[in-house]
């Protein structure tokens, strides 16, 4: 063993073991690290412990028998982010490709398991040219005893995805699985068949970064929550993320000392407009109700009618779903409603309570909306906000319509909570849509159609239009001043930290995917 131990450390100077060795620096490999510059990067200054450094492969074909290289392509290990223990692997694009060989999964599949049964984050590198062609059907079964391994992890420990290379073929998969995916811009890429497979397939003429880059996938698809513009500030984007996060789902969420002061917040008076119809920014109540500099967004350019991330309120985590009325006045349409639904899921599996903010004129209408199912795709959020078990509160901050206040955390899907600002209109549809309909014969038989229009409307807008008719049935809890939310909530959340509810016994529910 000391003979091979020396060997190694031989080989790490000449830089033949895996994880350590320098890329050509091509277009394509700019500003790409190591994979042990990552994990140096990631983990707290000497705390990394390596695990299956002397791991080679099986492979006897297609002359690998004659290159074995210690670590077969992948580094793994654990060590500690921020004094808190996590596992991690990381591929190594300078060993055959970061390709995934047997022995290479096995790796990946131990610190696995080590992650599940001490409890604590796993967090996968990715940097990899796929399969290990050599290995067929060897990597293929490798890459399977990962995704089997990824769902029995999921909900029970924190797993994330930084793709910082090729990703590509059933490998995208792992990540898919995973809880969040992370993505470098200009070197990293993710899809199922590449741009010579599509071009022969559907004759398109697309360039790798168009189909699975960051850009595509953060914006397009939805599949990356968060982009960087390189190594660096990926790992760091990691890191922070991490501090939001249990380490466990029997873990409590993490809390920083917080000291109550004066939390009124002044700032939250002026944000909502005179003019219902016009928009404003819902991240500048999200930034007036947390802790200063806390909110850390998901998914911030998918699905932009529909803001989520993490915060902190007095020094706890809470996750955050938020209609956003800049962007399609906040409707609730297909890809918003995944999007929420899948971070309310992560949120109640690790026990993140989380608040809900609603401006939302209801579901967006149309064919193109009904072809691609926003019935099923609504239904998503609808369910996971309803099947949701950790502490849930709502602040309606002016429109809440139609079957999407229903959907958006109300009272009667389980919250345990419901607040409204003085400016809140909870009615089943906007004033103009509902006059038109119920004052339709009047309005046909005045002279003035436009005149009478406008005072139906204003007439509905003053008895329908407000919170008290749901406060007066208890659907509201309590109408509060803009100022007072920030207060409001820290004493509802904590009233809330002890919250147990129990979902009927059943093998799992089966949420309309
Ligand atoms: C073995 C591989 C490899 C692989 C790359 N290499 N991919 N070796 N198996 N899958 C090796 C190359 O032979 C080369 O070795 C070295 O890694 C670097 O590769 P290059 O091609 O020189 O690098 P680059 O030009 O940067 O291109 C990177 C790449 C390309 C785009 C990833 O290598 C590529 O297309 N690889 C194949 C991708 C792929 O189709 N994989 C299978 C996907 S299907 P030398 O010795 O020359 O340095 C899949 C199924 C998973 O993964 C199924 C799960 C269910």
């Amino acid at each position: 063993m000391k003979a091979k131990i020396k060997l190694l450390n031989q080989k790490l100077a000449e830089g033949k073991a895996g994880g350590g060795r320098k890329r050509e620096d091509t277009q394509h490999n700019k500003g790409k690290l190591t994979a042990r510059e990552r994990i140096s990067l990631l983990m707290d200054p000497g705390s990394f412990e390596e695990i299956g450094a002397l791991v080679v492969h099986r492979s006897s074909d297609f002359g690998l028998e004659d290159d074995k290289i210690y670590g077969d392509g992948v580094v793994t290990g654990y060590g500690t982010v921020n004094h808190r223990l996590v596992y991690v692997f990381a591929q190594d694009f300078t060993v055959f490709g970061g390709s995934l060989s047997e022995t290479n999964s096995e790796k990946i599949c131990k610190v696995m398991e080590l992650a599940m049964k001490t409890g604590a984050p796993m967090i996968g590198l990715n940097d990899s040219g796929g399969a290990r062609i050599q290995e067929g059907v060897r990597s293929l079964g490798g890459y399977a005893d990962i995704f089997y391994r990824n769902v029995l992890a999921s909900g029970v420990i924190p797993q994330i995805s930084a793709i910082m290379g090729p990703c590509a073929g059933g490998a995208v998969y792992s990540p898919a699985i995973t809880d969040f995916t992370l993505m470098v811009e200009h070197t990293s890429y993710m899809f199922v068949t590449g741009p010579s497979v599509v071009k022969t397939v559907t004759n398109e003429s697309v360039t790798a970064e168009e189909l699975g880059g960051a850009g595509a996938h953060s914006v397009k698809s939805g599949v990356t929550h968060l982009t960087s513009a390189n190594d660096v500030e990926c790992i760091a984007q990691l890191k922070q993320l991490l501090t939001y996060l249990p380490q466990n789902c029997e873990d409590t969420t993490p809390k920083s000392p917080y000291t109550l002061g004066d939390e009124t917040r002044e700032v939250l008076e002026d944000i909502i407009p005179e003019n219902a119809n016009k928009a404003y920014d819902m991240r500048s109540v999200i930034t007036g109700i947390c802790d200063e500099a806390s909110f850390f967004e998901i998914h911030k350019d998918y699905a932009e009618n529909i803001v989520v991330g993490f915060a902190r309120l007095a020094g706890r985590t809470i996750g955050i779903v938020a209609n956003q009325p800049n962007r399609l006045a906040g409707v609730l349409d297909i890809k918003s409603s995944r999007k929420a639904a899948r971070f309310t899921r992560f949120c109640d599996c690790f026990n993140i309570p989380l608040l809900v903010l609603v401006d939302v004129p209801g579901f967006l209408p149309g064919t193109d909306q009904e072809w691609h199912g926003i019935i099923t795709n609504g239904a998503k959020l609808l369910y996971a906000l309803s099947e949701a078990t950790v502490p849930r509160i709502t602040v309606i901050t002016r429109k809440a319509y139609g079957g999407a206040y229903d959907v958006m955390n109300s009272k009667h899907i389980g919250a345990d909570m419901n607040f409204a600002w003085p400016s809140a209109e909870i009615a089943v549809m906007g004033a103009r849509g509902a006059s038109e309909i119920i004052f339709k014969k009047e309005i046909s038989e005045a002279t003035n159609h436009a005149g009478k229009l406008a005072e139906k409307e204003a007439e509905y807008a003053e008895k329908f239009a407000t919170p008290y008719l749901a406060a007066e049935r208890g659907f509201i809890d309590e109408v509060i001043e803009p100022k007072e939310t920030r207060k409001k909530l820290i004493k509802a959340f904590a009233m809330l930290e002890n919250k147990v509810a129990v979902l009927p016994k059943k093998k799992h529910g089966n949420i309309p995917l």
